[in-house]
């Protein structure tokens, strides 16, 4: 059961407490009002303690001494006049009131919930198949001089992988059994969009100069380590990438493949 639909199942439960608690107190005020009814019609009743009225028993000594008990009948309950069962225009008001009030709060509760757990069926933040493993392999690969590949539906460039994995994060995520992995394009140090430059097969951020290599490693600038990644597997022939887990990119000082720890040609953006 997803976290929204329990979210939901809660808003409607405390509607229903809400209802039921409203109700009862009603159902007490109406009683109240029904025994004060009474009392007006019968005072001398109201002098009598009420857990003695139904069975009340007096006792007096006979002549062989032993008390004589006289059990009273109960009274029987007068019917509710018409005046008595009708719904007065204040009781009215105060159950309108009161109804639409517990809509309004159910409406606007389960529409927040909705919105902070929305049900996510594609895009980012989901699971993208961004295509067929050989077909994508052979696109971003040495036959394509490592061209990495963006998808823009998940955020994240699909670049080629042949280095040690020697770091945390490439376990993380499967990058070194499918010699592929997902970069996010977002910089680390500040956000922006990345861009791949093609004469130093560098990721180069056009903002404040952040650099990273082919496979998101850091190379330089004032990027606090390298870039993010995602989740990725091999789900029949497809590759899958889990763009719902953000794998924290790996630090500074991190070199896991030989062929790439240096631009192969000039800048996109000098230094
Ligand atoms: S946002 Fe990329 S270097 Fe600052």
């Amino acid at each position: 059961m997803s976290p929204g639909t329990i979210a939901l199942i809660v808003v409607a439960a405390s509607i229903v407490l809400w209802a039921a608690f409203m109700v009862n107190t009603t159902i007490r005020r109406q009683r109240k009002a029904q025994a004060d009814a009474e009392v007006r019609e019968h005072p001398g009743a109201a002098a009598e303690p009420a857990a003695a009225r139904p069975v009340a028993a007096t006792a007096s000594a006979t002549s062989a001494g032993t008390p004589a008990v006289t059990v009273e009948k109960p009274k029987a309950l007068k019917p509710l006049t018409v005046e008595q069962m009708a719904v007065t225009r204040r009781q009215f008001f105060n159950r309108a009131w009161t109804f639409s009030f517990t809509a309004f709060l159910g409406f606007f509760g389960m529409s927040t919930l909705s919105f902070l757990w929305p049900s996510l069926t594609g895009g980012f933040g989901t699971k993208i198949t961004v295509g067929n493993y050989d077909d994508l392999l052979a696109e971003i690969g040495p036959a394509n001089n490592f061209k990495p590949k963006f998808v823009s539906e998940g955020r994240f460039y699909l670049v080629y992988y042949e280095g040690t994995g020697d770091s945390p994060v490439y376990l993380a995520i499967g990058a070194t059994d499918l010699k592929m992995q997902a970069l996010y394009r977002k910089c680390v140090h500040l956000g922006c969009s990345v861009p791949h430059c093609d004469t130093s097969q560098l990721f180069e951020c056009p903002c404040h100069g952040s650099k990273y290599r082919l496979n998101g490693e850091y190379y330089g600038g004032p990027a606090p380590r390298g870039l993010d990644r995602f989740p990725i597997a091999r789900e029949g022939d497809s590759v899958v990438v889990d763009t719902g887990s953000v794998q924290v990119g790996p630090p500074r000082g991190t070199n896991t493949w030989d062929q790439f720890s240096e631009p192969v040609g000039p800048f996109c953006i000098p230094v």
